[in-house]
Formats: C-alpha cells, sequence, structure tokens
C-alpha cells in the first residue's frame, strides 16, 4: 500500500513505532477478549482465574508498551529539534 515513505516522503513513524502501535492494539484485543470470556466460564472453574491473569497481565502490559512508546515518541521529537538546529 503506498504511503508517504513508499512514495518517497519522510516516514512519519518507525518501524518500531509502528510494530509497537500493532502490538498495543493485540494486546487490548487480548484483555478484552479475556474478561468476556471469563465471564462465559462458570464461577469456581480454574479457567476464570486464568482468564483474569491474562486480563490483568495483558492490560499492564498495554500501560507498560505505552509508557513506552511515549519515550520513543519524545526522543524522536528531540532528537529532530537538535536536528533543526544545527
Ligand atoms: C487494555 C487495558 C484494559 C481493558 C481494555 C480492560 C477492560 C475491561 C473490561 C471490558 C472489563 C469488564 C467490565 C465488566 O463488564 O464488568 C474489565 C474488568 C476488570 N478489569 Fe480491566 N481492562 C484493562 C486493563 C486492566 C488492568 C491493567 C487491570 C488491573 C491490573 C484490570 C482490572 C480489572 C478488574 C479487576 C476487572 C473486574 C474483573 C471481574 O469481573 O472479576 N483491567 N476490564
Amino acid at each position: 500500500m503506498a504511503n508517504a515513505a513508499t512514495m518517497g516522503g519522510p516516514a512519519r513513524f518507525s518501524r518500531w513505532q509502528i510494530r509497537l502501535h500493532w502490538l498495543t492494539l493485540l494486546l487490548v484485543a487480548i484483555a478484552y477478549g479475556a474478561i468476556e470470556a471469563k465471564g462465559l466460564v462458570p464461577k469456581g472453574a480454574p479457567a476464570r482465574d486464568l482468564l483474569k491473569l491474562v486480563h490483568f497481565n495483558a492490560g499492564a502490559l498495554v500501560g507498560a508498551l505505552m509508557l513506552l512508546r511515549l519515550g520513543l515518541r519524545a526522543c524522536e521529537f528531540f532528537a529532530a529539534q537538535v536536528h533543526e538546529s544545527s
């Protein structure tokens, strides 16, 4: 598919930013799917606890990835500022 990078223009996001974006989406889907699936499992079944654990961990990873992505974005921003001013 044509985008700024394939058309010879500057790429707005790095490969890692794009990967982390899709990984975040995947983890949100896992967190949501796990907690919804938990509702389908009878109370007291071990699978309920497992699904809850999957939900917490996927959700916590989303939070961690958000911080990492913000850090990456800040680094790219400041690198661009230094590049512009030199
Ligand atoms: C991408 C991040 C997350 C999404 C999209 C998300 C979404 C949801 C949804 C849709 C529910 C069901 C609400 C309901 O209908 O009762 C839920 C329940 C819950 N979530 Fe999350 N959540 C996320 C992250 C987290 C994290 C990081 C924690 C804690 C570490 C957490 C703790 C809980 C708890 C304790 C419940 C209630 C579970 C139960 O019914 O026993 N969530 N969440």
